[in-house]
């Protein structure tokens, strides 16, 4: 191995670059997790997660990835032969529905050709139809990582509304939270999972689960097997900030130092940062003449944007000639979309210069590998981004 100068561009959509700050705070000594200092972490990152989440409800962290978070809502809420309606936006998506399927629930999986998000008046009808009410939850990815589509989980609200249907409402936020806003009180949701190597800046190893009243209901009667996941003792011993268990205390530091990052930004300005950031990765991908996976204008993602290469050009060709020229990982094309697409993270600690230099390597790194294109993409991108620094109402200058 030889050294290259410079940081590595970690552009894949999660996990994201980790700050610095947040390294720092992650490298203190491991403290007692039953003595006097750790019930003040624990009780500020919860607190700090609530912000996050909006909401004023539970919150648990696991030591674990986002699947395990996945997992403990599923397994806290449902019984074994409970039907779940779920939707096919992506691989992401796809993995739930295997769980569900391998936890003994039914899943019903609408199925979409990954370019779009679960259709709110798709969920209405579904919903309308179920007289019996036999469907148990609502399962929806809120940003699908494989395809760069957010879905609309307040439509979606509104639609299980409108049927009246008592379901519960899970949504998976893990490269949403902390990127593109999601309102967990206002929305009604009732389990919302979540990760923290993506808008949360952290290394991978920490998720959680946001709990409603009615889903601590539903724990209640849910027959489904639990030990590790089962919210219940999490939640009485988080009342003083402690864990059942040994928590994953050096990131709980750098969680704390997160959030506190996260506010010092503001929830507002964190979620425009993204938009901004992904109109000028469209706005280069336009300029290109590469077609955006997400077809439909109003679910285009703000944490990452999944493009396609024309046929016959592989896109992990392209990865590959950007990584050993250039130094920067770009998301690899998942499932039925291997060699189809290639994602540009564009969330987590991340500036307008993070993603000039990020464009620029995609367009050096097209002309590499052969991929046909027109230049100017970065050129696009950057004219976007001086004119959003002008000041509001600036940008359509730069249209
Ligand atoms: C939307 C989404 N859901 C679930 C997962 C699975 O999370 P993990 O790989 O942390 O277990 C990911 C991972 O990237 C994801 O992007």
């Amino acid at each position: 191995m030889t050294y290259r100068s410079g940081r590595h561009f970690l552009q894949i959509p999660g996990p994201t670059n980790v700050p610095d700050r947040v390294l720092r705070a992650i490298d203190l000594p491991t403290m007692d997790h039953r003595g006097p200092e750790f019930g003040a972490l624990g009780l500020e990152v919860l607190e700090g997660l609530k912000h996050v989440f909006q909401t004023t409800q539970q919150v648990v962290i696991y030591p674990a990835s986002g699947t395990g978070a996945w997992e403990a809502a599923l397994v806290n809420t449902l019984s074994p032969g409970d039907k779940v309606l779920m939707f096919e936006t992506g691989h992401f998506a796809t993995l739930w529905q295997k769980m569900a399927t391998k936890l003994g629930l039914q899943p019903e999986f609408v199925t979409t050709d990954w370019r779009r998000g679960a259709d709110p008046s798709a969920v209405e009808a579904k919903l309308r139809e179920d007289k019996t009410h036999a469907i148990k939850a609502v399962c929806i990815v809120h940003n699908e990582t494989s395809t760069g589509v957010t879905s609309r989980i307040g439509a979606i609200r509104k639609a299980i509304d409108a049927a009246k249907h008592p379901a519960l409402f899970m949504v998976d936020t893990i490269s949403s939270l902390a990127s593109i806003d999601y309102r967990h009180d206002e929305w009604g949701v009732d389990v919302t999972v979540a990760g923290s190597q993506k808008g949360l800046m952290l290394p991978p190893g920490l998720s959680f689960n946001a709990i409603s009243e009615k889903a601590r209901q539903a724990a209640q009667s849910s027959k489904l097997p639990k030990s590790y996941w089962g919210w219940e003792e999490m939640i009485a011993s988080g009342k003083t900030g402690y864990f059942p268990y040994t928590p994953a205390t050096n990131l709980l530091y750098g969680l704390r130092e997160a959030l506190r990052m996260l506010r010092e930004e503001g929830l507002e300005n964190v979620f425009a940062r993204h938009d901004r950031h992904a109109e000028a990765t469209r706005r280069a991908a336009r300029a290109w003449g590469l077609e955006i996976l997400c077809a439909v204008p109003e679910e285009y993602s703000s944490s990452l944007t999944a493009l396609m290469t024309p046929p016959g050009h592989d896109a992990d060709k392209l990865r590959k000639a950007i990584l050993e020229a250039f130094d920067m990982s770009l998301g690899t094309g998942l499932g039925r979309l291997a060699g189809k697409v290639f994602r540009i993270g564009h969330l987590g600690d991340f500036n307008d210069l993070t993603l000039a230099g990020t464009l620029a390597g995609v367009e050096m790194g097209l002309e590499l590998a052969g991929v046909p294109h027109k230049k100017g993409g970065a050129q696009a991108a950057i004219d976007y981004l001086a004119a959003c620094a002008k000041g509001p109402g600036s940008q359509r200058k730069a249209a």
